[in-house]
């Protein structure tokens, strides 16, 4: 079941990006949702470091947010580039083997206007049947279980949509995060059986 605050985008991003992430220092996260669970590395951060995962004020504004080296990176500049999109953080994450990630909400967007609203973007970076991605609404009471293909893409509310994943794989899980605006270029990508190659 897809709801208005959850949706698979039909555009697919094609690509090879394996290589790059192997070979990347994840730092740890001592945050409620990512304790345990997952490892990170920024693209996009509030203080342009790679280690700076999270978020310091009551709104996440665009204009606070700039891009780490990482971003210099060609591979991942032009995966990124992808997403015409006004983004504060992007950030790589990473999940071992037998990790979960429970079920939350966050809080991104309490002190936030209309304007300012923020959604979330998570796109598989690589694929195995047992990556599994949880949502659940919070009108409703029913966990969505989705096996994200690679280079597939979930778009949400993190305020009102329960997220999280599990590795019940051997090999080691990466998604992109990206926390933007939603926009014009967003529905299409949502809407259009597209594949984009880079
Ligand atoms: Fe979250």
């Amino acid at each position: 079941m897809m709801t208005n605050n959850f949706i698979v985008a039909n555009t697919i991003i094609k690509g090879e990006w394996s290589s790059v992430l192997n070979k990347l220092s994840f730092f740890e996260c001592d945050d409620y949702d990512l304790k345990n669970a997952v490892t990170g590395i920024a693209l996009k951060s509030e203080s342009g470091n790679v280690n700076d995962l999270l978020r310091s004020k009551p709104v996440e504004k665009p204009e606070d947010y700039s891009f780490t080296k990482l971003y210099e990176h060609k591979k991942i500049k032009s995966l990124v580039d992808v997403f015409k999109l006004e983004t504060t953080r992007i950030r790589i994450f990473k999940q071992e083997p037998n990790q979960k990630t429970s079920l939350h909400v966050d809080y991104n967007n309490t002190n936030s206007s209309k304007e300012e609203y923020l959604i979330r973007i998570w796109m598989a970076l690589n694929s195995n049947k047992n990556f599994k991605y949880y949502f659940r609404d919070k009108n409703t009471s029913i966990t969505n279980t989705i096996c994200l293909e690679k280079g597939q893409s979930v778009i949400f509310n993190p305020d009102t949509v329960y997220h999280g994943a599990e590795n019940n794989s051997n090999e080691v899980r990466y998604s992109l995060n990206i926390i933007a605006k939603p926009n014009e270029w967003l529905r299409y990508f949502v809407e259009r059986k597209e594949v984009i190659t880079i």
